[in-house]
């Protein structure tokens, strides 16, 4: 799905969104140019999204493994910390993390906040 980058976006009922699966990608553009794409998972006690880049080299996170709170890049196998942003083992603010994205349900709705990010 595509939305304009620069709002708070309503992304659909969050049953539409991630149908049976657990994961969706927003895919965000301006002027009618993807410019970003958002991960967005679903958890047990609500959603995360992040930035749809590895940290690491850029690579797109659509398949990354995820477990708990971790998400693991199947590129290099860098896992990082979804609270945080974090890569694993890391407490320094200086790596580089993954960007969160604020993302909420509201009335059976999926909300993000996606401006600033591009
Ligand atoms: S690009 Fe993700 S670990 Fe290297």
């Amino acid at each position: 799905m595509v939305r304009a980058a620069d709002d708070v976006v309503c992304v659909g009922d969050v049953a539409d969104v991630f149908g049976g699966g657990g994961r969706a990608v927003l895919c965000l553009e301006r002027d009618g140019t993807r410019v970003e794409e958002v991960l967005l998972l679903r958890l047990r006690h609500g959603v995360l999204a992040v930035v749809n880049r590895c940290p690491h080299l850029g690579r797109s996170l659509d398949d990354a493994r995820l477990r708990g709170h971790m998400l693991t890049c199947r590129g290099h196998g860098r896992s990082y910390n979804l609270r945080s942003g974090r890569p694993a083992g890391t407490l320094a603010p200086g790596p580089p993390r993954l960007r969160r994205v604020p993302a909420w349900i509201s009335g059976g709705r999926l909300f993000a906040d996606v401006r600033g990010i591009v």
